[in-house]
């Protein structure tokens, strides 16, 4: 069967909505103008966002369409598996207070079974089941229904899955309707849509947009609505070419073959260590593209880190000096970007300067690793976190160079390690040590841990995922937490919540302390206060109920310390509910002898 190419996708696409009165959008810079919560714009609504909200009326007019090109760093890390990518283009269609579900939906379905030619069989669709924030949207599925699909290919599903945005931390957003394909060609769909069944790849996203969440977390109607839809390119070109990998499609291959030539080793094989360099090295051609040079704040962190983790995987396959030559496909493959073009020259520079940067600070940390080894059979945690934070040497290589010279290295120490000097660089930038030693005590650890159980136990016992900390004081003898929340607790919820914390201090829970990345620790669904940098490590503390398999009572991103173990924790008792200014709660609490 022939394949469909990026450049025929975007066309249908463009020309599809063109051809619905819809006005083409050149793709906007991947450095956000108007938005200082993100780094990077993530979608194709991010250029659009003062229109959505109304604040002022778009030149081109209230129907629009674009092919954007986005970058997503939450994800850097599950870069290497088939199909996560840092930079990915998104096809998407506004309304700016024009068309809404309906013709948004018409559309949707038109161009996936009329241009796409989508056969119906292999096509299902997710609506929102409604929650306290907007109701379930049997609209949309009736319209999807009245377009033939069948109520079994309709899924309801909730907040997690049906609703986009707003893009940062506030903004637009609302309920969606998702598109899935099912993608085996030598197994017919099932009758019934299994969303969880990943034969189903969701193809397109329409967003029906009458929310702005404020910066309270809070979700008001819009008096603008609009549509916002998005489909990813790599994403849709793998499934229609009936290909397993995103990389083996048009917009990867050619990477991953000068990949191949420069390594002289085949993909097959080495798969992971490729679309690392790969999406790396693409990721970096753009945001160099867009002005941004390496450094160690805000987008040129980013771009720092991204070359260098290409630089570090590439040594894995024994490429050296490679940046270069890496880069030039993707200028082939995305040749309408006048910025690649303007900057080619610059791009190549800036990349190859950091590549040759980052090897002269391996050479020098090898220099140091050779010296702090000699004639030893074990490396030093305290020594290894030297090399890591005065040198910048990466600890995958430390691992590596002690293998090579069968010297023992043991990475949960240096965890350890760097987790002290965490928490010391954290306690004395508090200015706690200006008395001193730090209170580490013994009561005082008990009631942090207390205070996990309570935050966890507000969220429950008051129906709200909101509820964040907002302020916490502990002393040997009270803990004092400070949380958003409307109103007054109620003395049954007081009660309740009382009873819950005491619940899981009966029941013997683990604490459990994990190191990860601050992106890795979010999507596991800790909650807290994230100030760290990107990529640096935090530590996240789980409860964990033992009777209990799956899933958690508590987890939080937090320096510690605390008890082990929750039979360590006396009686939990509230003292005190106020008011602590407008929209803050505080509550105060001890613990008392079982
Ligand atoms: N903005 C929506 C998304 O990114 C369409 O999926």
């Amino acid at each position: 069967m022939k394949q469909i190419t990026r450049e025929e996708l975007v066309k249908k696409y463009l020309d599809f909505f063109k051809s619905k009165g819809h006005k083409i959008l050149p793709s906007a810079s991947l450095i956000p103008e108007n938005d200082p919560t993100v780094l990077f714009t993530t979608a194709g609504m991010h250029p659009l966002v003062p229109y959505l909200m109304g604040l002022s009326q778009h030149p081109l007019g209230k129907k629009l369409c674009s092919v954007q090109k986005c970058i997503r760093t939450q994800d850097i890390d599950e870069v290497g598996d088939s199909y996560h990518h840092t930079f990915f283009e998104m096809l998407g269609n506004w309304s700016i207070g024009d068309y809404f579900k309906r013709e948004a939906i018409e559309y949707s379905f038109e161009f996936i079974t009329k241009v796409l030619k989508i056969p119906l069989e292999r096509f299902a669709v997710s609506v929102f089941e409604g929650d306290k924030d907007a109701p379930r949207d049997e609209e949309s599925a009736k319209i999807w229904e009245s377009l033939g699909i069948s109520k079994e290919r309709v899924a309801y599903l909730p907040k997690e899955n049906n609703w986009w945005g707003p893009a940062g931390k506030t903004g637009p957003c609302g309920p969606d309707t998702e598109m899935f394909y099912w993608k085996p060609n030598n197994k017919k769909a099932p009758k019934k849509f299994d969303p969880e069944d990943n034969n189903w790849v969701e193809i397109w996203n329409d967003v029906l947009m009458q929310y702005v969440k404020d910066e309270k977390e809070k979700y008001t109607e819009a008096k603008q609505k609009n549509i916002d839809t998005g489909m990813g390119v790599e994403r849709t070109l793998t499934v229609l070419n009936s290909l397993e990998d995103n990389y083996l499609s048009s917009v990867w291959e050619p990477v991953i073959k000068e990949i191949e030539k420069v390594a002289k080793k085949s993909y097959k094989g080495n798969e992971r260590a490729m679309r690392i360099v790969a999406d790396h090295i693409k990721a970096s051609v753009f945001i160099i593209g867009d002005g941004v040079t390496p450094s160690n704040k805000e987008q040129g962190y980013i771009l720092r880190r991204l070359i260098r983790r290409a630089v570090n995987y590439g040594r894995e396959l024994n490429m050296k000096s490679f940046v270069e030559k890496v880069a030039e496909p993707v200028f082939s493959i995305y040749k309408e970007y006048p910025e690649l073009i303007k900057n080619r020259q610059k791009i190549i520079e800036e990349l190859k300067k950091e590549e040759e940067r980052f090897n002269q600070t391996i050479e020098k940390g090898l220099n140091v690793f050779n010296k702090l080894t000699k004639d030893k059979k074990e490396m030093d945690c305290k020594e290894a976190f030297l090399l890591y934070q005065s040198y910048g040497f990466p600890v995958e290589l430390i691992e590596e160079e002690c293998k090579k010279r069968k010297i023992k290295f043991s990475i949960k120490d240096f965890e350890k390690e760097c987790q002290v000097h965490q928490e010391l660089s954290r306690t004395a930038s508090a200015g706690q040590f200006k008395s001193g030693l730090a209170d580490n005590s013994e009561a005082t650890t008990q009631l942090h841990t207390t205070a996990h159980l309570l935050m966890a136990a507000l969220r429950i016992v008051l129906k709200d995922q909101n509820i964040m900390q907002r302020g916490s004081n502990i002393t040997p003898e009270r803990l004092r937490l400070d949380f958003n929340f409307p109103r007054k607790l109620t003395d049954e919820e007081l009660k309740k919540i009382e009873e819950l914390v005491n619940s899981q201090i009966q029941c013997n829970c683990e604490v459990i302390r994990e190191e990860m990345p601050l992106e890795k620790a979010k999507t596991s669904g800790a909650v807290g206060v994230f100030e760290n940098k990107y990529g640096e490590k935090v530590s996240v503390y789980t409860v964990k109920n033992p009777k209990e398999k799956v899933g958690y009572f508590s987890k939080e991103i937090c320096a510690g310390p605390h008890v082990g173990n929750t039979c360590q924790l006396g009686k939990f008792k509230i003292t005190k509910e106020e008011a602590s200014s407008s929209g803050i709660r505080r509550i105060k609490a001890v613990l008392q002898q079982k």
